[in-house]
């Protein structure tokens, strides 16, 4: 029995002795040369954003105004792009203000366009390359999105809709690309949608743009490989911004309200942070916004289900509110909710009411 017992303790011991000289050692030795790897990368990852020219479309709000931010604090030289001129001198000011940045030395510019407007949009890659010389990165990031049913939408919607988010950003693409290819060196960004992989009722314009954009940007990127430019699909769930106050509906009215999704999402600053880190490390895509490839890749048909599932409450919820109003004549008369001019006190009430709706 005793040395039964003495065998079993020196087995341990013997156990012990091997973890403590095999075991340990590996393990340590593995976090060393992982923390070298992710220094190294962070490293990698600074250099290549610092000095880089970026051109960023929808620079005067939402993810594009933090993307600036958060670029521009990593030493990047930058084109702001936006419709609103105004806006975008706003925003440098600002970040001259919040910069006087030692890593920041660089004279920005801004580029006032539509994107809807193809001539504009190449007139303003012109410009950019002139007052540039070259980019180095261009972030896609403007876009708008949509409130409506199929049948209750006109098509010049859905064209409004593919001109802003699909073909403006492909314009501005195609009038960059030469220069790139001619220097073998760059990257485009497209901040796609969750909704340029899944479909969801009610969203059928946008969820069609962003689809586009998908399917183009990684045609893109087999297609440039060769010329060692790099593609970045930026996919994000929920992020607290006015795309939702900016949405148009079937008719092409603003939809005006701040979807409790949307006002409930990520922060812009700390998404244009995953935006930032995703560039920096050239990944070809990502999911941003509180969403992991775990959400929608390992169980698609019931991450579906939930996305349709909230965004049909959301439409029924609304449809609910209406009849409410439709009880108190003159405060509600012609509120049919997609379609309906919302003033702001009513925008604040439906967004009080809540809905589950996703961008
Ligand atoms: N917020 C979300 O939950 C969410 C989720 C997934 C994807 N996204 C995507 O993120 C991107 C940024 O949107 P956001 O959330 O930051 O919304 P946002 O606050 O409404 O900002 C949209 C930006 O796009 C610009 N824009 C719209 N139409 C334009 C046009 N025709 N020409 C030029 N610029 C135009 C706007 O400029 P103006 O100031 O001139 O209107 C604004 O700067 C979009 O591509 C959107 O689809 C957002």
């Amino acid at each position: 029995m005793v040395t039964v017992v003495a065998r079993r303790t020196c087995h341990k011991g013997k156990l012990m002795e091997l973890a403590s000289m095999v075991v340990l050692p590996l393990l340590l030795g593995g976090l060393g040369i992982y923390s070298v790897f992710r220094l190294l990368q962070r490293m990698r990852a600074k250099a290549y954003l610092k000095d880089a020219v970026v051109v960023i479309t929808g620079a005067t709000s939402g993810l594009g105004k933090e993307c600036a931010k958060a670029f521009h604090a990593a030493g990047s030289k930058l084109v702001l792009c936006g419709r609103n001129g105004e806006r975008l001198q706003e925003l440098l000011r600002e970040l001259s203000d919040t910069g006087g940045h030692p890593k920041n030395p660089h004279n920005h510019h801004t580029v006032t366009f539509d994107l809807s407007d193809t001539k504009a949009v190449v007139s303003a890659a012109e410009e950019i390359l002139e007052a540039m010389g070259h980019v180095d990165i261009l972030v896609n990031n403007a876009g708008i999105s949509y409130r409506g049913t199929i049948a209750d939408t006109v098509v010049e919607v859905d064209r409004k809709v593919m001109e802003t988010n699909y073909f403006g950003p492909i314009a501005l693409t195609k009038a960059l690309l030469p220069s790139m290819i001619k220097r073998r060196q760059g990257h485009i960004v497209a901040i796609s949608s969750i909704q340029g992989k899944i479909a969801i009722p009610f969203r059928s314009a946008y969820a069609a743009s962003k689809h586009a954009t998908q399917a183009f940007f990684d045609c893109l990127r087999a297609e440039v490989e060769q010329y060692g430019l790099d593609v970045t699909v930026v996919s994000p769930g929920y992020i607290q911004t006015n795309l939702s106050l900016n949405a148009i509906t079937g008719d092409g009215s603003q939809y005006g309200v701040m979807d409790k999704t949307t006002s409930q999402g990520q922060g812009a600053a700390e998404v244009a942070q995953e935006v930032l880190s995703a560039v920096g490390k050239r990944k070809e895509e990502v999911l941003v916004a509180g969403l992991t490839r775990m959400d929608y890749a390992s169980c698609p048909p019931l991450y579906i289900t939930w996305k349709n599932s909230r965004a049909q409450s959301g439409y029924i919820r609304q449809h609910k509110h209406a009849s409410i109003y439709k009880e108190k004549p003159g405060i509600l008369e012609p509120c049919i909710p997609m379609r309906h001019h919302h003033t702001e006190s009513e925008c604040l009430e439906q967004a009080a009411v809540g809905r589950g709706t996703a961008n």
